[in-house]
């Protein structure tokens, strides 16, 4: 059995679909923090399959051990941590608390438990900014800005030193891309506590009548028209994109580090303007100033993942557009 920790959240309960689709058994695990148990009940709907889910926090260790007395658990899908990044900054004990100390807890429970299989969200934060894309694995990381990205950077450390410690464990970490889209059912997909911070939520929102309009970030990045450009990537592309990473960790020991993204390249104003036209609605905007931290140009270099596991997104930029606005506009207040 797989447990998928965070697997109530946006990319846990697209990753427990696909895997429960592809006929794996899950159990997934979540204090529903930023999450709501409803996710998980449309997720078995839509596979037509009952499964077990589990409210427990990661730092937790009895809890933990309960679950994994409770399933035989072969490998894990590593998802719980918080994410926002203006947050970290404010909140960093929280951040190194909730995604160190509570990742260090999980992996003493898999070790007493035996179990040595693990795929972990890393994000293409830990390129920073001194790297030209497109972005490989192989350059540097740690030039990191906000805690947020740097509990990223130490988990991959800690990760890579268990590998080195231990020759039967095995290790994927996965550096995603900007995750967007639904399934495209519309039953599941982001739903953002406060007022969205990343792009396309915003997008929806706005269009869905949640928000009045968008600020455009900077346009005086040296772009082809001056906003930022980042490879977005479906998240049922980056869900498929697991179900190969565990079968992959199951065949292997030690470390990988691989990027899940398109290998291509999307403006801010090119996403505004493939949202209204695969939609056929408004999307208002206004240009403000630079949100400080961004970098201009973050796109993947996506080979590794296709040598190594078979995997290519096959999602446009127009399938992503079309996705997040039939969620958003089937569930206008998201799972409330
Ligand atoms: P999400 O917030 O929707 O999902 C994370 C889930 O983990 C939530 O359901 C939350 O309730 C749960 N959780 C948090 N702390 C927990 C704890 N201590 N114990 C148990 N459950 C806990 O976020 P997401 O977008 O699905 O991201 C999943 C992972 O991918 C995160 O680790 C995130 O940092 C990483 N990531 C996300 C993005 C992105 O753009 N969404 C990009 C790069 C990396
Ligand atoms: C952000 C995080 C990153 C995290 C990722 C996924 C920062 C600095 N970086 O990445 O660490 O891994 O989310 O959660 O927060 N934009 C607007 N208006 C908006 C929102 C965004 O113009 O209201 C622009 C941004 O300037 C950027 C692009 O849209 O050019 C994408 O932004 P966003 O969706 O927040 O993702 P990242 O900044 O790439």
């Amino acid at each position: 059995m797989i447990l998928v920790t965070g697997g109530c959240g946006y990319i846990g309960s697209h990753t427990c679909l696909a895997l429960l689709r592809a006929g794996e058994e899950v159990a997934a695990l979540d204090n529903y923090s930023n999450s709501k148990p409803e996710a998980l009940v449309r997720v078995q709907k839509l596979a037509n399959r009952p499964f077990p889910f589990e409210e427990a926090d990661l730092r937790d260790e009895t809890a933990l051990r309960r679950v994994f007395e409770q399933h035989q658990i072969h490998a894990v899908i590593h998802f719980a941590g918080l994410k926002a990044v203006g947050e970290s900054v404010q909140k960093p004990l929280e951040y190194y608390d909730n995604n160190v100390a509570g990742t260090v807890t999980l992996c003493r429970v898999m070790r007493d438990f035996g179990c040595k299989r693990m795929v972990f969200s890393s994000s293409a934060t830990v390129y920073g900014s001194g790297n030209p894309s497109p972005l490989t694995e192989d350059m540097p990381t740690g030039q990191v800005t906000n805690p947020y990205g740097r509990t990223k950077y130490m988990l991959e450390e800690i990760l890579k030193d268990i590998c080195a410690a231990d020759p039967e464990f095995s290790a994927v970490l996965l550096r995603y891309f900007n995750p967007v889209g639904a399934d495209e059912s519309g039953q599941i997909g982001e739903d953002p506590r406060d007022i969205p911070n990343n792009l396309m939520p915003y997008i929806s929102q706005v269009a869905v009548g949640r928000l009045s309009r968008l600020a455009v970030f900077g346009n005086d990045y040296d772009t082809p028209d001056g906003t930022g450009i980042r490879d977005y990537i479906h998240v049922s592309d980056l869900a498929s994109g697991h179900v190969k990473a565990v079968e992959y960790a199951n065949r292997q020991t030690g470390a990988r580090i691989i990027n899940l993204g398109t290998g291509r390249g999307t403006s801010v104003l090119e996403l505004v303007a493939a949202f209204e036209r695969a939609n056929g609605v408004k999307v208002p905007y206004a240009i403000s100033p630079r949100r400080p931290g961004d970098v201009d140009v973050c796109y993947a270099n996506a080979d590794k993942a296709r040598r190594i596991l078979g995997w290519t997104a096959q999602m446009s930029v127009d399938d992503m557009c079309r996705d997040s606005w039939h969620w958003q506009s089937q569930n206008p207040e998201g799972y409330r």
